[in-house]
């Protein structure tokens, strides 16, 4: 996935791309680049890295077009490099994409046997080849349209054309793309976030729709150059702006703001004097309910896995989860009485998408758990639950999980409530709990010179476990994920049960294994499991928000952390490997915000 944009003004528009193109390093940044049309030629700039490098060429070689498109890349066909970098031009046309070509080597074939030649390794380079051989004939709508009928997969194109100076044309298909409108300024980008700065009147285009914009005017087209209408919507301001403060990077700020994360979601969602929750209009009725299918990736996924056991707990509904990739290629079976829930930070992630736009088109009833309500999967849901985290800079996400996490546990809460599955003392003591949440949160970030210690046992191991049982085991997978996102070393994350059916064969002497035994059901089972890896050589970091006394010399570390009781815990239990991931990160000179081969956005199936 790659974040595109493109502006037609009155004025040079180099520097406004990259400003842009800074915003959608989260989509990717192995590589950027850029072209305009100056003095009627095109003027394309590309290096491999970050958008910090073209900014320098530019400096030197400026470009100086009133009309241009920008791309940053997270590679998916040919090795990151300047030839690979977008734009792909040709002498009269230039064009960005984000997305996958699925027939790309079909189409390649066929133009190489008319004698043209590719200089990429891309799958794009078949957009612009194609579009060419068109415009021989052709005017630039008719030649795209031709063009996209002949493509599989996914796109959102970005493309100037040398010989009709005034126009960007945009496309979608799959991957996100919305356009911006200003006063002798129109703009083009892979989301509102990108335009922000620039406007706050943006439309979205559907799957399907093109547009042609200039400075001053913007037209929507279908596939068969039909124009269509578009809504356009008008941004509010977000207060909590992307800004890094003092803090070093942002996923630290990231980090120590999730007290306050936590605390605007609840505020958001509960009625302090009338204690109680603010959810109403369920697309389905409550005591109809009799499923509920929880969707996502990544770490989104990990918040799924943490609200099965919520939901099992608290409510008669049958539970299910689904990592998107898989679900969308499932054989389901559809029933009305089911809810799905998608959750997704940015709300653009194509599987969770994809996903969606299966059940939506089976009529089933959505609901969406996101941070961006702009975003495609909040607009194309039938019902949206905001996690009101503010933007998420950092690539591994932090607040964001706590946010879906506290979102989740409040529907399972209301529902519970509303479904009369649980007792009015029940949802009383459950409610305050939640709302001395962002306390114990303040406090569990404490542990952090303690973490920090921990982290140097992580520099010269080979690989490292996470341990943990019930509620414990998703945080177990999220404390590992996080660890390799942004350490690159090798962690697994188990349910401590397991252990014993494989995985102790790995533990050798000095293997760092982090267990997580909050007070719950399973702490005696879970201390048994560790015991297991003691008896094998296995180094113990050992987290618990019991008030015995646990550590000996068997435990290398131990770290205790607040109680906030058992269904609460793992939002607790999440800070300490979150700060280990990032020490460990930090001790080996990582680049914390942008993990190497990673994106925050993950626009591509
Ligand atoms: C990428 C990000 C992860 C994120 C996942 C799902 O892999 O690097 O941090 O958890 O996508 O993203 P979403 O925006 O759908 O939550």
């Amino acid at each position: 996935m790659c974040g595109i944009i493109g502006i037609a003004s009155n004025k040079a528009v180099s520097s406004n791309i990259i400003n842009s193109l800074k915003k959608l390093e989260y989509r990717g940044y192995d590589s950027a680049g850029l072209a305009t049309l100056n003095k009627n030629e095109i003027d394309e700039k590309k290096c491999s890295g970050r958008v910090d490098q073209l900014e320098k060429m530019l400096f030197k070689n400026p470009s100086n077009g009133s009309i241009g498109i920008g791309h940053v890349r997270w590679a998916t066909h040919g090795i990151p490099n300047v030839t690979n970098a977008h734009p792909h031009s040709t002498e009269i046309v230039s064009v960005v994409h984000n997305g996958i070509i699925e027939n790309s080597d079909n189409l390649k074939k066929k133009l190489e046997s008319k004698g043209i030649k590719f200089k990429s390794q891309t799958d794009t380079e078949v957009i612009t080849l194609l579009i060419t051989e068109q415009l021989k004939e052709r005017q630039p709508l008719e030649s795209v349209c031709n063009t996209l009928k002949q493509l599989k997969g996914s796109f959102a194109l970005g493309i100037i054309f040398k010989n009709f100076k005034d126009i960007i044309i945009g496309a979608r298909r799959g991957s996100p793309l919305a356009v911006g409108y200003s006063n002798n300024e129109n703009y083009l980008g892979s989301d509102s976030y990108a335009l922000k700065s620039m406007t706050n009147k943006i439309s979205y285009l559907d799957d399907g729709d093109l547009c042609v914009l200039s400075k001053d005017k913007v037209e929507f087209y279908d596939l068969n150059k039909n124009k269509i209408n578009k809504k356009i919507h008008i941004l509010t301001n977000d207060q909590n702006v992307a800004n890094k403060g003092d803090y070093k990077n942002f996923m630290s700020k990231e980090i120590f703001e999730q007290a306050t994360t936590a605390k605007n979601c609840i505020n958001e969602y509960t009625d302090s004097l009338k204690k109680d929750i603010n959810i109403y209009n369920f697309p389905i009725l409550p005591s109809n309910i009799k499923k509920i299918t929880l969707i996502g990736c990544g770490t989104a996924y990990h918040s799924c896995l943490v609200a099965r056991y919520w939901f099992e707990e608290l409510t008669t509904i049958d539970v299910e989860i689904d990592i998107a990739s898989e679900f969308r290629y499932r054989k389901l079976k559809f029933d009305t009485n089911n809810l799905y829930i998608f959750v997704s930070q940015s709300g653009e992630t194509a599987d969770t998408a994809a996903a969606l736009d299966i059940c939506n088109k089976n009529n089933m009833k959505t609901c969406s758990v996101v941070n961006s309500v702009e975003s495609t999967i909040a607009r194309n849901s039938n019902w949206v639950l905001p996690i009101h985290a503010g933007p998420e800079i950092g690539v591994a996400s932090t607040k964001a999980f706590l946010g879906q996490m506290i979102v989740l546990f409040i529907l399972c809460l209301k529902l519970a409530k509303v479904r009369k599955d649980i007792d009015h003392s029940t949802f009383k003591m459950n409610l305050s709990n939640l709302e001395k949440l962002p306390e114990a949160i303040e406090k569990s970030l404490k542990v952090e010179n303690s973490i920090q210690l921990m982290a140097k046992e992580f520099l010269d191991a080979k690989g490292s476990m996470f341990l943990g049982r019930g509620l414990s085991f998703p945080i177990a997978l999220e404390g590992a994920l996080k660890l390799k996102e942004l350490s690159y070393l090798h962690a697994e994350g188990y349910p401590a049960g397991e252990m014993k059916h494989g995985p102790l064969a790995l533990i050798e002497e000095g293997l760092p294994v982090i267990v997580i035994a909050p007070k719950d059901k399973y702490f005696e089972k879970t201390l048994s499991n560790m015991q297991e890896v003691i008896a094998r050589g296995g180094k113990i970091l050992f987290i618990t928000d019991h008030k015995k006394e646990l550590i000996n010399e068997n435990i290398r570390f131990g770290i205790r952390m607040p109680s906030i009781g058992n269904l609460l815990s793992p939002i607790v239990l999440t800070i300490p490997l979150q700060l280990l991931a990032y020490h460990v990160a930090l001790l080996k000179d990582c680049d914390i915000d942008k993990p190497r081969n990673l994106a925050k956005s993950v626009t591509v199936e």
